[in-house]
């Protein structure tokens, strides 16, 4: 079992080396994950004086949604990587969003004071995180009394062929080892109730939790290939272990199974996230 540091020190690596990912297929991604965003933030009310953390903000969402809900207000948005907050910087200024500052920092170790934010949101960030409970304990500390904490997480793999279409794929050319189920990866928090026992172990009240479809759609499958094997950290570094002709039998397997979700000049392929919210 790697230590709290090599995990963020690998997850800080992944992610820097995904940004340029994101930043390229940055609008299909926000599409796709954007029902999620808005489920989230229906459950914390914002106002337009909120105090807001976004943690593992990656390229700013939910938080810039929250700023731009909250002009008044102020929103902080926090990630381990560095390049991926630059991308949320860089987002900002093109919707002309002020109200937001970016820290670089680790979830589990926040430089903020004890109850300074209205609400924390954490848009699919869990499952990277060294220690959950601890991560868990922080976002509860910076909450003041009554503020809210809701999180996305992926449920099970056979709800996400979004992603699992492209992993079936390279399992058949790629020694997968499988996930460590302590340590980071996509599908890490999928079992019913357990970001939820999390929150109630670190003292929230009113938890519940609930499960939101999305879709990813693109343009054709050769553009569902490219853009997965560009930005999810699962295929990425799974893709790294095989050769150059490996890599074509894998995309042509996947373009010729991705041609079933193809209608009317658009691919879309479903999955399934799941909200989780708490009250201090
Ligand atoms: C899937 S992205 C989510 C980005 C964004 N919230 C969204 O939904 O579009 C996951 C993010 O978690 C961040 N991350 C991983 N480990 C972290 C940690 N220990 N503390 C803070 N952020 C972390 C990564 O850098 C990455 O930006």
């Amino acid at each position: 079992m790697p230590s709290g540091d090599e995990i963020r020190d690998g997850q800080r690596a992944t992610w820097a080396g995904l940004s340029a990912g994101w930043e390229k297929w940055d609008s299909v991604i926000m599409d796709q994950l954007r029902p999620v965003g808005t489920a989230m933030l229906d459950r914390l009310d914002i106002a337009e004086d909120q105090q807001h953390l976004d943690i593992a903000a990656g390229t700013g969402e939910p938080g810039l949604t929250v700023a731009k809900l909250a002009p008044r207000g102020h929103v902080v948005l926090t990630d381990l990587a560095a390049e991926m907050l630059d991308i949320a910087s860089r987002r900002a200024n093109a919707q002309a969003i002020t109200n937001f500052e970016t820290k670089v920092c680790s979830a589990d170790d926040l430089p903020f004071d004890d109850s300074t934010f209205d609400s924390v949101s954490v848009r699919f960030g869990y499952m990277f995180l060294p220690d959950v409970a601890k991560a868990t304990a922080e976002f509860v500390r910076v909450l003041k009394p009554g503020g809210r904490l809701c999180s996305s997480v992926w449920v099970k793999p056979e709800e996400n062929p979004w992603t699992t279409i492209a992993m079936q794929a390279i399992a058949t050319e790629a020694v997968l080892a499988p996930p460590d189920p302590d340590g980071p990866n996509m599908f890490r928090c999928a079992a019913p109730g357990c970001v939820g026992a999390l929150y109630e172990a670190a003292g929230l009240h009113d938890v519940a939790e609930w499960d939101v479809e999305v879709e990813l759609v693109t343009r054709s499958p050769a553009q569902y290939w490219e853009m997965i094997s560009e930005h999810v950290s699962l295929a990425v570094a799974a893709l790294q272990q095989v050769d150059e002709p490996a890599r074509e039998r894998i995309a042509k397997a996947v373009i010729g199974k991705v041609g079933a979700y193809e209608e009317d000049g658009k691919v879309r392929i479903p999955g399934v996230a799941r909200c989780i919210v708490g009250t201090k």
